[in-house]
């Protein structure tokens, strides 16, 4: 239908990305295979070396494998309740690494791969902000920005949601009623197989498209497991309803997620001032990473940045 490919990017077709952008119309989530992203095994292996390392020096030395989860014991802060959890929930088996993008290059590149950026770019469409300085560069800008970027790390246990499995909406916190357009949408790596029985993303098809937040019950018991082999990657937009079952198996589910926000979103991260002087270049597509953090939008901005007249010289 002439009017329906009109909306395609020629990214969408250069990659032939059409039946996943069918999916998220349709499903409100979509699930690229490796071989669609081009993603390695190799990159996948250096993106879990990084986070476990991490997890180990974040909790003063707690040694962590992907096999046998974390091999020491844990103890959380007094009141440190998370978000989404039941009152009476057990001890937490996840942990959230936030800041993912200043580990590893090979966290970075997943944030500028091209076959994702293409779909969040689908989700999101174009910007009317303007790049400071460039005004050739806004003619073609993209909304797509970078939100946060975070690793779920979970293990076993019998901590999860709860009943109503922790279903939201990402951009829950954005007024009513939603469009089209996404105001927030999700990128998640999945650095282990996603099973029901693993703990996988829990989502509800189709809920998009009601323009709200879940209604329980009935959105728990409409919820179906994201199920995906290691190295897919998990996309969907910030009204989709989601959330996770537990994981009831040992070893780890881990994940790395690119969480990203249209740019009239306010970032959960504060990535244009906190990558400023972390080595962004270093990636594989340093201009879209340069876009992605926002380093050259108008707003917010730090400074008097609109041109100020001087008092001409006498005489
Ligand atoms: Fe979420």
């Amino acid at each position: 239908m002439e009017t329906a490919a009109k909306l395609l990017s020629d990214e969408v077709k250069r990659f032939g990305l059409e039946r996943y952008v069918l999916e998220l119309e349709s499903d409100g989530l979509t699930i690229l295979p490796p071989e669609v992203t081009g993603v390695t095994p190799e990159h996948m292996d250096r993106c879990t070396q990084a986070l476990l390392a991490r997890f180990t020096e974040m909790t003063g030395g707690c040694p962590i494998t992907v096999e046998d989860g974390p091999l020491g014991e844990l103890t959380w802060p007094q009141g440190s309740g998370l978000p989404l959890t039941d009152k009476d929930a057990p001890q937490p088996s996840q942990m959230l690494i936030q800041q993912t993008l200043r580990l590893d290059r090979s966290l970075r590149d997943l944030a500028v791969n091209p076959v994702v950026d293409a779909l969040i770019d689908h989700l999101m469409g174009p910007s009317a902000m303007r790049a400071n300085g460039n005004r050739a560069a806004a003619q073609n800008a993209k909304a797509r920005r970078l939100s946060s970027s975070n690793s779920f790390v979970k293990w076993q246990g019998d901590f999860g949601y709860g009943p109503a499995l922790g279903l939201h909406c990402d951009q829950g916190a954005t007024p009513l009623p939603w469009g089209r357009v996404a105001l927030t949408a999700n990128a998640t790596w999945c650095l282990t197989d996603y099973t029901l029985d693993d703990g996988a993303l829990a989502y509800v098809p189709g809920s998009h498209r009601s323009g709200g937040h879940p209604v329980q019950p009935r959105a728990a018991q409409d919820a179906v497991a994201a199920e995906a082999p290691r190295g897919s990657c998990i996309i969907f937009p910030g009204s989709t309803w989601h959330g996770a079952f537990p994981k009831r198996t040992p070893g780890l589910r881990l994940n790395a997620v690119t969480y990203y926000r249209h740019a009239s979103v306010l970032p959960q991260e504060n990535v244009s001032v906190t990558m400023r002087d972390e080595p962004w270049q270093d990636c594989e597509h340093p201009e879209v990473m340069r876009e992605l953090l926002g380093l050259d939008d108008s707003f917010p901005y730090v400074e008097q940045s609109f041109p100020v007249p001087q008092l001409a010289a006498a005489g």
